[in-house]
């Protein structure tokens, strides 16, 4: 994609506020001039997420995630870098100049919102058709869909033939939009894109802001496979979204009921149980969890009772625990899934079994004490060592209270003892914590490990130079002008020792070249975002400081000295070198 211009990017960032925009993902609390979080990336139960509204950035204590704006939007919607600048854009509603060559950096996201809405439109109409939906529509019947069920849902049926494509194209959708959206896929024959979905009855998945983003087709019947879903596209990730989430979102302050299969929740809404949602096809991600989490606060899973459905239990309950979710667990007797129990036993028995439903630690505590025999006391002795291990996980003190009432209760072991042994167990993780804690610390003072700059350890002053200079370029982009302006302060990419800096330094004058000036921003076209939350860190930790030019200079011209010492070391090790060869072509001629 061509740079976008500077003034472009200042327009779209001046309306676009990085408290404001975080904010709609994480609730922000005021400390001081700076407000913090739970950090959206990974689970934590401190908060170490930063933003900075003075220099419109944000970064992680915790796990080192970085950047401005656009960086955060690139990582929480997992969008490329062109799709989150004109994302934004699009959000605050600034027009990007379109120079010709960015189509072939695919298909606009736009477009593919309309060709999906357009395709389910299709679908339905073709459902809804007297003659060629007759077939789906006994098959919806027969499974107990209402037809008002059907349409608020948006179901529909895709014929067995290539006439979804035929008529995308007529509404002037190309061939490449109806293959990245996959809805087709191009024949490796003829090159020709053909309907993928075909004798399916459709599901739309629609986002929470109310776009059809994907479409999972049911065969009719016992076909392979039985669920066709669509694969990631530019505008549908399946890992972070949940189907029936943008009707669930509005009815499920309390609770959500999460469940396996598309039938299992239209089931659960048909019956009116309208805090139901699946997810789509794979397994429950750490993403879904954290998505769930703004809308709810307890889960209740709701798996089918097969072998597979209780094994992804407690992958679910781990992931859902981890972002601070009361999760409970339904297990669902005489049935293999919700959508077969309402129709075997009806709602309010499925709402008697939602109330009864085990909570998280009852879950873990009969599953572990069901792999002991605790009539021995061998067994019961090694049963609550598990157990208090899984309590002293807690992180507070009133749910470690709690579960010691339910754990003495239940094994007739007293409060007290108990409380003992998960206090012991803590101390000794605290120390352990510590520990590595301190050798984390050592570590990343020597550079090991450090996969941004590789060459940080081998070449420890000039990382430690070249990163304060390259933090100060990007706090104070009049640095970048001094630097590149030839005075006592110029810089070059070659006074770089490590590849990081150079290549880090060589982008920020490119981009002062092209632009005339700097922002985080345009990083992220360039490197990695790794690289960018390096940058972003150096620029905060050395914003501000009131000697900053001073120190500046003297990191610029340790920096060149640095890589004089590296350069006059090679050349050393070059002459030792050609004086030895000298040394031994002599030799050798005087033994001829
Ligand atoms: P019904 O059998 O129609 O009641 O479907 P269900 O909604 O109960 O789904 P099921 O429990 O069989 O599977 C759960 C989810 O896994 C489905 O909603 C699909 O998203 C996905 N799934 C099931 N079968 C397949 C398959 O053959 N291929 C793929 N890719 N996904 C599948
Ligand atoms: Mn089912």
């Amino acid at each position: 994609m061509p740079m976008i211009p500077l003034s472009v990017m200042e327009e779209i960032k001046a309306r676009s506020p990085i408290e404001d925009v975080v904010s709609r993902y994480v609730s922000l609390k005021r400390a001081g001039s700076n407000l913090t979080a739970s950090c959206p990336f990974h689970s934590e139960r401190t908060p170490s997420f930063v933003v900075f509204p003075a220099t419109q950035s944000f970064y992680c204590f915790g796990c080192g995630a970085g950047g401005d704006v656009i960086s955060f939007l690139m990582r929480i919607e997992n969008l490329e870098y062109p799709d989150a600048v004109r994302e934004l854009a699009e959000r605050c509603g600034v027009s990007i100049p379109e120079s010709g060559g960015h189509e072939e950096q695919g298909v606009s996201r736009k477009r593919l919102y309309e060709l999906n809405r357009e395709a389910a439109r299709f679908y339905r109409d073709n459902l809804f058709d007297e003659k060629k939906g007759a077939a789906a529509r006994r098959y919806l019947a027969e499974r107990g869909l209402t037809s008002a069920i059907v349409k608020r849902f948006g179901l529909g049926f895709a014929p067995d033939d290539f006439s979804m494509s035929d008529t995308m194209r007529a509404k002037g959708f190309t061939d490449d939009e109806l293959v990245a959206a996959f809805l087709c896929k191009r024949s490796e024959r003829t090159g020709r894109p053909y309907d993928l979905f075909r004798g399916r009855v459709m599901f739309p998945i629609i986002d929470t802001s109310g776009r059809v983003i994907a479409f999972g087709g049911r065969v009719m019947g016992d076909g392979v496979p039985k669920y066709l879903n669509s694969s990631d596209t530019p505008v549908f990730k399946k890992s972070r979204n949940l189907f029936a989430l943008n009707y669930a979102k509005s009815s499920s302050a309390e609770e959500m009921i999460l469940c396996e299969g598309y039938m299992d929740v239209i089931a659960l809404h048909a019956a009116g149980v309208e805090n139901a949602v699946a997810t789509l096809g794979t397994a429950l991600t750490d993403e879904q969890a954290r998505i769930i989490a703004k809308y709810t606060k307890r889960v209740v899973l709701c798996y089918d009772s097969d072998d597979a459905g209780q094994r992804a239990d407690s992958r679910a309950l781990e992931l859902l625990g981890a972002v601070g979710l009361d999760v409970r667990v339904l297990k669902l007797k005489g049935a293999k899934d919700p959508d077969e129990f309402i129709k075997k036993f009806g709602v309010d028995a499925f709402r008697d079994a939602l109330s009864g439903s085990s909570s998280k630690f009852r879950y873990t505590m009969d599953k572990v004490l069901s792999k002991y025999d605790v009539s021995s006391d061998e067994d019961k002795i090694r049963a609550m060592r598990e157990i208090n291990e899984y309590i002293a996980g807690f992180g507070s003190e009133v749910e470690r209270e709690i579960y010691i009432g339910q754990a003495s209760d239940k094994l007739g072991i007293s409060r007290d003892s108990i409380k003992n042994d998960v206090s012991l167990i803590i101390r000794k993780k605290r120390r352990s914590d510590k520990r590595s804690e301190a050798v984390e610390i050592a570590r990343d003072a020597a550079g090991f490990g450090d996969r941004v700059n590789r060459d940080k350890l081998t070449h420890l002053r000039s990382a430690s130079c070249e990163e304060t200079v390259l933090g100060m370029l990007a706090a104070y982009p009049e640095y970048i002008k001094e630097v590149s302006s030839g005075g006592a302060l110029s810089l070059s990419p070659e006074d770089f020792t490590t590849e990081f800096g150079r290549r880090a330094f060589e982008t920020m004058l490119r981009i002062y070249g092209e632009t005339g000036g700097f922002d985080i921003a345009l990083l992220s076209a360039e490197l990695t975002q790794d690289e960018v939350s390096r940058i972003t860190k150096l620029a905060v930790s050395r914003d501000k400081l009131d000697n900053g030019h001073e120190v500046f200079a003297e990191n610029v011209r340790a920096l060149k000295d640095e890589k004089r010492k590296q350069q006059s070391k090679t050349d050393d090790a070059f002459e030792a070198i050609m004086r030895l060869r000298e040394k031994n072509q002599a030799e050798n001629e005087n033994e001829e």
